[in-house]
């Protein structure tokens, strides 16, 4: 059985004739579909009738996420989960060749919190770059006729993100190019060359920009969890773990619920084909400190929130505008922040008092 959150997608998307039936019958490979993004697309694709195989390495994604809630799994994993590094050009190769999907749904790059951004760029950009190019250049060979890639508001430029406050950028914002981290270059270079691809050859080719996501299945580890799941882990193991917030909590981003980013990302082949770059954002701007009051509250616990000034902060500021959205593929934020936590929340409680996640690494 669907979950709830993909039932409510599918649902929505049908009541809106926006087409979904297209995915009926269709072959697909998502990159990166072990992932925390990939495994909820993987499930809404097979929801939609889609035949799904994913390639991952598992570097940040698990089998785990690919099973549904009563523990079936949700793609045949004998033959369906092809494991791969797609560093390696001859892997991206043969999947696209032995797969031929009518569409590549491409997620796969090295995505982490801010600590480990920041500690490994030329390693983020060296290997993203790869990935990205290697399956660009792979489909291209092979063939396929459609692929959708995933960029990232981390690549706006410094300067329009130096505090909070500032007006919700739009696409053409992103150049003159000047990301802040090597993640935000690799994603940019990202949609550069799938841009590329789209003009060279015959395939078409989606772009979405998406800011912060969150929600059920983000990684809570240490070592590489983004800012919301890690001060989740913070407020469900308080006090043997003490809830110390990164930098001043004044930097502020757009936080996008994951069920809603599958509902854009469900969208892009009906109606977001060779369109440039879609922002998807929420066009609000949270600041860390509220959304650690926000944690506070709905943990229910009595916190002291600790913000530690030494720490890294990234970006000051940044939000996204979502008219081309709206316009090209009729998406809309459909959850708010609060109830977007508060099934996050929930979700992780539940996974750290089972024992279920790694917490460390
Ligand atoms: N999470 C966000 O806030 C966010 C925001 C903007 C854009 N994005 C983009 O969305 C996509 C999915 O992000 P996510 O949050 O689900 O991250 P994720 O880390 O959960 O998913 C990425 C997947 O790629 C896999 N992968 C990494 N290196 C690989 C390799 N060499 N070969 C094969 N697989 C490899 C990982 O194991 C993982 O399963 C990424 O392209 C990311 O840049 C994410």
């Amino acid at each position: 059985m669907a979950s709830m959150m993909i039932s409510k997608i599918l649902e929505r998307l049908t009541n809106e004739n926006v087409g979904i039936e297209w995915y009926h019958g269709k072959k697909i490979l998502v990159t990166g579909g072990a992932g925390f993004i990939g495994s909820w697309l993987v499930e809404a694709l097979v929801e939609s009738g889609a035949d799904v195989y994913v390639v991952d390495n598992l570097w940040r994604g698990s089998l785990e996420n690919l099973k549904r809630e009563d523990g079936s799994d949700v793609i045949n994993l004998d033959d369906h989960f092809l494991y791969g590094d797609l560093k390696e050009f001859h892997t991206a190769s043969k999947v696209c060749v032995d797969v031929f999907p009518d569409i590549i749904f491409h997620l796969a790059d090295i995505v982490a919190g801010i600590d480990y951004v920041f500690s490994n760029e030329p390693f983020l950009f060296r290997v993203n770059n790869r990935i990205n190019s290697n399956v660009f250049t792979a489909a291209r060979e092979a063939g396929i006729k459609r692929l959708v890639y995933l960029g990232s508001a981390c690549s706006y430029p410094k300067e329009l993100q130096e505090k909070p406050g500032s007006v919700p950028l739009v696409e053409e914002q992103m150049y003159p190019a000047n990301p802040e981290s090597a993640y935000g270059w690799s994603k940019l270079m990202g949609e550069y060359e799938a841009e590329l691809l789209q003009k060279y050859s015959d395939m078409e080719v989606g772009i979405l920009r998406l800011h912060n996501v969150y929600g059920p299945r983000a990684i809570m580890s240490k070592k590489r969890s983004q800012v919301i799941p890690s001060l989740i882990r913070k407020a469900v193991l308080y006090p043997n773990e003490e809830f110390i917030v990164w930098g001043s909590g004044q930097q502020a981003r757009d936080f996008v619920y994951v069920g809603d980013v599958i509902d854009a990302i469900l969208r892009v082949p009906i109606k977001g084909m060779n369109k440039g770059p879609i922002q998807i954002g929420t066009a609000k701007e949270t600041t860390i400190a509220e959304l650690a009051s926000l944690l506070v509250s709905i943990s229910g616990k009595k916190i002291n929130i600790i913000y530690d000034k030494d720490q890294p902060e990234g970006d000051g500021g940044r939000s996204g505008n979502f008219n081309k959205a709206k316009l090209l593929l009729g998406w809309d934020v459909f959850t708010s922040l609060e109830e977007g936590l508060k099934h996050t929340f929930d979700w992780a409680s539940n996974q750290i008092s089972k024992g279920l996640v790694n917490l460390d690494d």
